[in-house]
């Protein structure tokens, strides 16, 4: 099996103030230390600038929470994936459930923005996960692989080599329910498994991330799952203390390799 890398990853989403950002940081940038897992965080855009003063000498990573598939264009409001590797950008989430709904996002456009931002030389967070009227209507698999298939469909399983999953289930997010630690590791490992169909390696090196209402006190029994290769973090990376207490969790139940390995 692969040694895979946890990775821990704050959605800041639609927060925060040029000072407050700095703020929060840094505060995640001096407890990162050597946890042995490797930390991201996501500012919106006009706020990469300033987190990246602060962490650009620090092992935390620095993502974008989105970006157009388009190079250049008559496109107002976007932003490109080449502008956000100006900004130090090493990570860009792609097709969050909160883009899908509310920005009508389809599974064919984030299969085009995971292409840009891999062509920019980053690697896409890919977001998959199901509603929960599709979960209770047995859908789950349907829906998870049809959001796959479409990266697969254009990009074929090479798409899938520079590139992070995030499972997560739209019920779970910013509403305090958690997937049991079983019902996400269920999923996790279907998804690892129809990657592995393609290619075998490809599949056993997907770093694979749980995210929704993770908290530092169910951080630990999800990530000791043997499919869940980190998390993706919202309410909780807003507060460096529980950010870095999950952070922590990840480090104590992954068999990671120490920080400092990833090329920076
Ligand atoms: P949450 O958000 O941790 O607040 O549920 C997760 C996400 O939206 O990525």
């Amino acid at each position: 099996m692969a040694n895979r890398q946890s990775l821990i990853a704050g959605n800041w989403k639609l927060n925060g103030t040029r000072s407050s950002v700095v703020k929060l940081a840094s505060e995640i940038s001096v407890g990162a230390g050597s946890l042995g897992v490797e930390i991201l965080v996501c500012p919106v855009s006009v706020h990469l600038a300033d987190a990246l003063t602060v962490v650009g000498n620090s092992p935390v990573h620095l993502g974008a929470q989105n970006c157009s598939d388009a190079v250049t264009g008559a496109l107002t409001g976007e932003v490109s994936a080449d502008m956000l590797v100006e900004f130090g950008c090493e990570y860009v989430i792609a097709g969050h459930s909160e883009r899908r709904a509310l920005f009508h996002e389809s599974s064919e456009q984030v299969a085009a923005k995971c292409l840009a931002v891999q062509k920019a030389g980053m690697t896409p967070i890919l977001c998959v996960g199901e509603t929960l009227e599709q979960r209770e209507t047995g859908q789950v698999e349907t829906v998870i692989a049809s959001q796959l298939d479409a990266l697969l469909d254009v990009g074929g399983i090479d798409a899938f080599r520079q590139l992070v999953i995030a499972y997560e289930p739209v019920w779970a997010i910013g509403t305090g329910k958690t997937a049991s630690p079983e019902q996400a590791q269920a999923v996790h490992e279907m998804i690892r498994e129809r990657i592995a169909t393609q290619d075998a390696e490809v599949g056993d090196a997907l770093r694979i991330l749980y995210g929704g209402s993770v908290k530092p006190d169910n951080a630990a029994l999800l990530f000791s799952q043997p499919d869940i290769d980190g998390g993706l973090i919202g309410g909780a990376a807003l507060d460096a203390e529980s950010f870095l207490a999950i952070c922590e969790a990840a480090a104590t139940t992954s068999d990671s390799a120490p920080i400092g390995s990833p090329a920076r």
